[in-house]
C-alpha cells in the first residue's frame, strides 16, 4: 500500500520547505504531491509540526558491543582493547550477539538511525536481528590475521556474503572486515584484497586511529598505515576506512585518488583520547566523510544527533574556523554522505526515486523554539528523543515513539538474561 505523509517540513537540497507532502510507493519515495486530497489509495501519516529528514546513517559500529557499555571506561584504546574488551569477547556466542544487536537496533531506531555499518563476530546473529528489526545495515565479519583462525574467519565472511548480501529486500549488504593493520599483517591483507576482488565485496577497516598505531607502522614498515594499504592494493577495492585521525597530507592524497570513504567517529575519538581527525581537510580533498558512533562501549550512546553536533563543534574549535563544519555539512554527513559510505547512490536524501528511509522529528519541545532555522536546530539543539516516526524501505519501524518491530518487554528481559550469561566468567575461579 502507498503511504502519504502530509503537511510536513521537508529537508532537501540543503534547505527546509514547510507544508509539503511525501508519497511513498513500496520502498521508494515517488513524489511530493501538491494536492494530497487527490490521492485516495494511500495510508495517511499526519506530519503536522514535524520535520522530515533522511534516516540517519551510522557508518561505523560494532552493534553487539552495547553489552560492554560502561564495562570499561576512561582508558586508552590499546589498554581498553587488550586488557578489558578482548578477554570479555572470548565469552560471546550467537545468543548474546543476537540480543546485544537487537538492543543496539532498538536504541538506533528510537533515535532516528535507519542504517548502520557493522564489523564484529557471530554476524549471522547480527543479520537475523537486523532482519527482524527492519533496519538497514552493511555487515562484515571482523577479521584478525594475527589469530590462529584468521583464514577461517575470512571464509566465514565469504559465507556471510553468499548468505546475506542483498537479503531482506536489499536492506542487508555484506562487506569484508579486516580489523586493522595492527591485527592484520600485510600477507593476510593481500588475501583479503584477493577475496574482495574475486567476489566484488567492499572493505571496511579501521585505519590510523591512534598516533601509536601510526608510529608502530612506520617503525615496522617504513610507511603510514594508509600508504601501506595502498602498497598492498587494498584501495583498489571500494574501501570504507574508520577513524583516519592521524593522517598526513600524502595519506589524504592517496585516499582521495583511490576514492576511499571515511567513517568519522568524533565521540569515540574524543572519549578514547585518540585525537581529532582533519575532516575539513579531507573533505576539501574530495573525500566522502560519513559519521559513526563506533561501539557503545567506546562511546556509550549510539546517538547520531550527538555525533552530528560533535562534528560541527569540534572541527570549528580544532581549526579555529567557524565555517569548518557548518550545521548543513554535519546533517549531510549524517545522511547523504553516510549513505555513500555504505555504497548507496539512491539513499540519504528525500528525493523522487530514492529509497524511503526517513524520519519525522517532533519540533514541539522548548529547545525547538524559536524556529528561525530548522537545520541549525536539528544539529545544535536536536535530540535523538525528538524522533517521532521512523521508516525504512517504506516500512514503519516506529510511530509516535513506539517501536513497531521490536517487543521491548521481551528485549528488556533477554538483555538482562544474556548480560548475566556474558559476565558469568567474572565469578568463575
Ligand atoms: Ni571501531
Amino acid at each position: 500500500m502507498k503511504k502519504l505523509i502530509t503537511n510536513v517540513a521537508v529537508y532537501a537540497d540543503g534547505k527546509v520547505s514547510e507544508g509539503k507532502n511525501i508519497l511513498i510507493d513500496g520502498k521508494r519515495i515517488v513524489s511530493f504531491p501538491g494536492h494530497p486530497e487527490k490521492i485516495e489509495d494511500a495510508e495517511q501519516i499526519d506530519g503536522a509540526g514535524m520535520l522530515a529528514l533522511p534516516g540517519l546513517v551510522n557508518t561505523h559500529t560494532h552493534v553487539a558491543m552495547t553489552l560492554f557499555r560502561s564495562y570499561a571506561d576512561d582508558l586508552a584504546l590499546m589498554d581498553w582493547l587488550q586488557n578489558m574488551i578482548w578477554p570479555a569477547e572470548a565469552h560471546l556466542d550467537d545468543d548474546i550477539v543476537y540480543w546485544g544487536s537487537t538492543l543496539a537496533f532498538a536504541e538506533m531506531i528510537r533515535g532516528g538511525t535507519t542504517a548502520f555499518c557493522d564489523m564484529y563476530m557471530f554476524m549471522d546473529s547480527c543479520a537475523k536481528a537486523a532482519e527482524a528489526a527492519g533496519i538497514r545495515g552493511n555487515i562484515a565479519r571482523g577479521l584478525a590475521g594475527v589469530t590462529p583462525n584468521g583464514m577461517k574467519s575470512l571464509e566465514e565472511n565469504v559465507e556471510l556474503f553468499r548468505k546475506w548480501n542483498n537479503a531482506c529486500d536489499g536492506r542487508i549488504r555484506v562487506m569484508l572486515g579486516p580489523h586493522a593493520p595492527y591485527t592484520c599483517p600485510p600477507d593476510y591483507l593481500k588475501k583479503v584484497r584477493d577475496t574482495a576482488e574475486k567476489y566484488s565485496i567492499p572493505i571496511h577497516i579501521h585505519l590510523s586511529e591512534t598516533k601509536g598505531e601510526v608510529d608502530t607502522c612506520r617503525e615496522k614498515f617504513g610507511v603510514t598505515p594508509i600508504a601501506l594499504m595502498d602498497q598492498i592494493g587494498l584501495f583498489d577495492c571500494p574501501t570504507l576506512a574508520a577513524h583516519c585521525v592521524h593522517v598526513t597530507d600524502e595519506d589524504i592524497e592517496i585516499m582521495a585518488k583511490k576514492h576511499v570513504c571515511v567513517a568519522h567517529n568524533p565521540g569515540s575519538n574524543l572519549k578514547l583520547a585518540s585525537g581529532i581527525a582533519p575532516v575539513p581537510k579531507m573533505q576539501k580533498a574530495g573525500i566522502t566523510v560519513g559519521l559513526g558512533t563506533d561501539g557503545a562501549s567506546s562511546n556509550n550512546k549510539l546517538d547520531m544527533f550527538a555525533e552530528m553536533r560533535l562534528a560541527a563543534l569540534i572541527h570549528k574549535a580544532a581549526t579555529l574556523d567557524p565555517f569548518a563544519v557548518k550545521a548543513d555539512d554535519a546533517l549531510r554527513m549524517g545522511t547523504k554522505d553516510g549513505a555513500k559510505c555504505l555504497g548507496y547512490d539512491d539513499l540519504g536524501e528525500l528525493k523522487e526515486g530514492y529509497l524511503a528511509d526517513l524520519i519525522l522529528v517532533d519540533r514541539s519541545e522548548w529547545h525547538w523554539k524559536p524556529r528561525f532555522n530548522s537545520i541549525s536546530l536539528a544539529v545544535y539543539a536536536g535530540n535523538s528523543m525528538d524522533v517521532d516516526t521512523v521508516m525504512v524501505n517504506g516500512e514503519l519501524l516506529m510511530r509516535h515513539k513506539e517501536l513497531l518491530t521490536i517487543d521491548t518487554e521481551k528485549l528488556n528481559y533477554e538483555v538482562e538474561r544474556v548480560t548475566k550469561k556474558l559476565y558469568a566468567f567474572k565469578h568463575e575461579n
